[in-house]
């Protein structure tokens, strides 16, 4: 039997053990699902076990546990791969604008819904599904090595350290990851740009406590106003961002690449009336495509201050915070955007209150190669699957150990995803198409065999 074959025979089993895997709800940033992250882990271990890998460990952090197995045996000629994904989750909330439970997977309309379905289970599940119909029906025809992660929605907080120490062992040619978007339905592609992140809180602080706003209105500064007029100066009116110094180390968009984006299909009407907004709004001088992955980005992602409750109190609060996240391009770096932010909120602070700026977490961007072995593997490999040409594009998400494989490891990662946009990764009802599942499954094998060819 061929392993299109084993493909198609094995493909209800497949479909239960996904179901399995969905089940697990291993949301890290949650320390009471702590017990689940490490079930998932264990699970996939066993899993990657049952379908041939003899070398598979389960590697403690100070976190959540890590998975990596090994299937070497295409001998030294052969190149080696390196798979990288992520078996961690996004919480759930808000819980109620779910259709149906987020760890009851549950099948319609061709597709899969759970938490995790499209990020990143799903998309991880295909790749050792590809592998197990390989190992089952011929060999492996490169070498391979599994590294998936528990933390990569916290930022991957201990996998650089990981790799650092094992840099010899995870040794690799090219690195696979499949945790992007389709460029639409039927449309491959493969992404040569992620933005990175830089997460940022801003603390007010006021009087020792909340105050009656008429007995004290008009003496103090309110924190709140306060932090309005801070955020109202991080960026100007044609969206650019004002902290200076932070388009310092951007690289600009080349004019080719600017004329290739200008290429590819998209329909802003349709964008701007699926959010259901008035009109756009980004950065004078670019285009909405390019606005959400080319471009960095300033933006309020909470706040909280005061009286939130039904009707009016009078009160002046005590404080104020916000979350404001960054999202950065090539060649920015997070700790010195971190520097940077903290620096000018400081400096616009009113003197007649107490700033606080903390950094939550960050991660850097990257930009790979768009040529070499791997890229042409996967861009014949989307072609054949898909029956379609892939085309090369930037996201705007972040994927904080792909600079990582850069630098330490010295690969290339490839890019190859098969989610689709409104797949809902981090809502509600987040799912994953079914026939993206099957021929994301092809595409992996014939991206294996091609990279042994
Ligand atoms: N799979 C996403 C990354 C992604 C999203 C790539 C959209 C391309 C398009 C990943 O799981 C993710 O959500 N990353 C976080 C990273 C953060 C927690 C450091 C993100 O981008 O917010
Ligand atoms: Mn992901
Ligand atoms: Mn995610």
């Amino acid at each position: 039997m061929n392993y299109t074959d084993y493909l198609d025979l094995h493909h209800g089993r497949f479909i239960l053990e996904l179901t399995e895997f969905l089940s697990i709800p291993s949301v890290s940033t949650a320390p009471e699902h702590a017990a689940d992250v490490r079930k998932c882990g264990e699970w996939l271990v066993n899993h990657l076990r049952k379908i041939g890998f003899e070398t598979v460990e389960l590697h403690e952090t100070p976190g959540h546990p890590i998975v990596y197995a090994e299937h070497c045996h295409a001998g030294p000629d052969k190149p080696t791969v390196l798979f990288y994904g992520h078996y961690d989750v996004q919480p759930v909330d808000p819980i109620e604008l779910w259709t149906n439970p987020p760890f009851e997977p549950t099948y319609r309309d061709g597709k899969v819904f759970a938490r995790g379905a499209t990020d990143d289970k799903g998309q991880v599940f295909l790749h050792i599904k590809a592998m197990e119909a390989l190992l089952a029906t011929t060999v492996l025809p490169v070498n391979v090595k599994i590294l998936i992660e528990g933390e990569e929605e916290i930022g991957s907080i201990n996998l650089t350290s990981y790799i650092e120490q094992n840099k010899e062992r995870l040794a690799c040619d090219t690195v696979v990851v499949s945790d992007t978007p389709l460029y639409g339905p039927g449309l491959p592609s493969l992404c040569y740009g992620l933005r990175g992140l830089c997460y940022m809180e801003i603390h007010v602080q006021g009087p020792n406590r909340d105050l009656h706003s008429g007995s004290y209105g008009g003496s103090i500064t309110n924190p709140a106003n306060a932090l309005c007029e801070i955020i109202s100066k991080l960026k100007d009116s044609h969206g650019r961002i004002a902290i200076p110094g932070f388009y310092d180390d951007v690289i600009d968009l080349s004019v080719e690449e600017r004329a290739e984006y200008a290429k590819l299909p998209f329909d802003a009407e349709a964008f701007k009336s699926g959010l259901d907004v008035p009109s756009l709004f980004g950065e004078e001088g670019y285009t909405t495509l390019e606005h959400i992955s080319g471009r960095p980005t300033l933006d309020v992602n909470g706040l909280h201050s005061g009286f939130t409750g039904i009707g009016a109190k009078t009160v002046l609060p005590a404080k104020a915070s916000a979350k404001v996240s960054m999202r950065l391009v090539a060649n920015q770096d997070t700790e010195d955007i971190a520097a940077k932010f903290t620096d000018f909120v400081h400096s616009i602070a009113p003197p007649s209150i107490k700033v606080d700026v903390v950094n939550l977490h960050g991660a850097n961007p990257v930009l790979v190669e768009r040529t070499g072995k791997g890229m042409h593997a996967a861009s014949k490999a989307l072609k054949d699957a898909y029956g379609k040409e892939p085309y090369f594009t930037r996201e705007g998400g972040s994927i904080p150990v792909c600079i990582i494989f850069d630098t330490i490891l010295k690969a290339p990662t490839v890019l190859m995803g098969f989610g689709l946009q409104d797949e809902n990764a981090h809502s509600p009802d987040e799912h994953f198409d079914l026939d993206n599942f099957t021929i994301g499954m092809k595409a992996a094998s014939l991206f294996y065999t091609y990279m042994g060819e």
